[in-house]
């Protein structure tokens, strides 16, 4: 029953075998909550624009975009996870919601209209449900660069210019870990047409800028009354990171409640994409955030669908011209747990298993599950490298909060070439787009059934995890057992309409995953 067309505010697509977009996700998109007076979103949006006052911002992007400005243009490889049906909604082939704020990179340096600019948007990606994932979340994009030919005609390096500027940065006294050199061979390689001192003053650029800013949110929380940030000095760290985007690469992360947390993502642009975008003389950094984490951190605001609601009792709490204040949660109403098993079919592979796509005239190799979003864009393709994340953090980055670690294992990719190597060579012009990867076989991937929760309960469904999953020793079958949370911020639900939407999901899983209730 897919529609042949659908319209998406004021413009309409075909569809093809590729649309995985449910109504649901795409009701979503007019809410733009990152631009409702005093929503949460909105102040720390604010408040994060306030330490970059020389970017150009940017708030009303549309979400649809294609293949080419989400992955493409970016050097993402034909068979990253981040491109698979299971991970991503399609319109089409070539059409997808954006996965996140980088999709508007090349276009944005394109129209090189400032030397930094800010971009704040929804974005969506399919993932599993608990209370710090949502499938549509906010994410901040932000970037500043230089021009070496007007450094030049200036009597100075880019690098000098870069160093000048770093020099105006405002200074703060907070504790920062960065164990790591700038740039290493391996682990986290400079660009082959950046000198180490361009690189070095890039990196640090960037790293006292959002040192700065990190700064900056929790001193404004901690001035408050009543603050959600507990007295203690900041403490963060830089860590390295691997970003299809970005070379080298680091994630920030702060110090939380006895956890180091991972608040965003960034790196020295890649040339290729300064390339693509008609701008190659141009060099610099660019850096994606979450916003639910951050809002989250700063108003102690314990589940991510609250960002969602329309109930007073939530958006009254908020106030732009008000200092921030913890958030004082209603009355937590009671969960109702309840339990769906069911055999595989045969011919599925291994819950959250095979990757749904692969280019053609290759197999499918079976991926691992990538049930972590937030994880896939920083996924190390598979080098003989030695990780680089020893002792990891909880990996939030640019995308939804994560509290806890999950169990479900990371992605990995099975690319054998540096994104920034392969997109290099003369690539002064707009990349040509890849042959495009073909749509998902019928393989069981745990995002279905995350996805038809959402379907069936709404915000209703607080929590959706794995609890038992064994292979049959005989049949070879496997069997998987879910725990769905029903349970509603805003009431008590009855017995009745619990059971009603419990009775809608295992017909759906059927229908749908054609999978055999046990
Ligand atoms: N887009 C990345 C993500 O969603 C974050 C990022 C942005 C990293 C810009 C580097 C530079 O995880």
């Amino acid at each position: 029953t897919t529609p042949k067309e659908i319209r998406i505010e004021s413009r309409t697509y075909k569809t093809d075998e590729w649309y995985n977009t449910p109504s649901s996700i795409l009701d979503a998109i007019p809410r733009r909550l990152h631009l409702q007076p005093d929503h949460p979103l909105t102040i720390t949006r604010k408040l994060i624009e306030s330490r970059f006052p020389s970017h150009k911002t940017h708030n009303n992007l549309f979400p649809v975009v294609t293949t080419l400005q989400n992955f493409d243009s970016l050097g993402f490889p034909l068979d990253h996870v981040g491109r698979n049906r299971t991970d991503t909604y399609y319109v089409n082939k070539e059409t997808v919601l954006r996965t996140h704020t980088s999709a508007h990179q090349a276009d944005t340096f394109r129209n090189n209209e400032s030397e930094g600019y800010l971009i704040s948007a929804d974005v969506y990606r399919r993932d599993a449900i608990d209370r710090s994932h949502y499938p549509v979340f906010h994410q901040m994009e932000g970037a500043r660069t230089w021009d070496r030919q007007q450094a030049g005609r200036d009597g100075k390096s880019v690098a000098q210019v870069i160093w000048e500027d770093v020099a105006k940065l405002p200074k703060h006294d907070i504790a920062v870990e960065d164990p790591n050199p700038p740039f290493h061979i391996e682990r986290n390689p400079l660009q082959s047409r950046h000198a180490p001192e361009e690189a070095e003053a890039i990196a640090a650029h960037l790293k006292r800028s959002l040192e700065d800013m990190v700064v900056t949110i929790f001193n404004t929380a901690r001035g408050a009354a009543n603050t959600a940030i507990p007295d203690e000095p900041l403490k963060v760290r830089w860590v390295e990171a691997y970003f299809p985007f970005t070379s080298p690469s680091w994630e920030l992360e702060v110090f939380w409640q006895g956890d180091w947390l991972e608040v965003l993502g960034c790196g020295v642009v890649s040339q290729p994409i300064l390339d693509t975008a008609t701008v190659p003389e141009r060099v610099g950094w660019a850096f994606g955030i979450g916003l639910e984490r951050i809002a989250m951190l700063l108003y102690s605001i314990p589940d991510i669908r609250l960002f969602w609601s329309k109930d007073t009792r939530f958006l009254s709490q908020f106030s732009e011209s008000k200092p921030i204040k913890r958030f004082v949660p209603f009355s937590k109403y009671p969960a109702c747990l309840k339990d769906v098993s069911f055999w595989l079919r045969s011919s599925s592979s291994a819950a959250g298993g095979a990757s749904s796509i692969h280019p053609p005239g290759t197999s499918s190799a079976a991926t691992p599950p990538s049930s972590h979003a937030q994880s896939q864009y920083s996924a190390q393709p598979v080098i003989e490298k030695s990780g680089t994340h020893a002792g990891s953090p909880t990996k939030l980055s640019a995308a939804t909060p994560t509290p806890t670690p999950r169990s479900t294992g990371t992605a990995t990719l099975s690319t054998s070439t540096s994104p920034s190597a392969s997109i290099a060579e003369g690539a002064s012009e707009n990349p040509i787009p890849p042959a495009a990867p073909v749509p998902a076989q019928a393989i069981f991937h745990e995002n279905d059934v995350m996805e038809i929760a959402r379907e069936v309960c709404g915000d209703v469904v607080e929590d959706v995890r794995l609890t038992d999953e064994f292979v049959h020793p005989k049949t070879g079958r496997k069997s998987m057992c879910y725990r769905i949370n029903y349970r509603s911020l805003e009431r008590t639900l009855t017995n009745e309409e619990t059971n009603a939407m419990h009775e809608r999901l295992r017909t759906l899983l059927v229908v749908r995953l054609g999978v055999e209730l046990r």
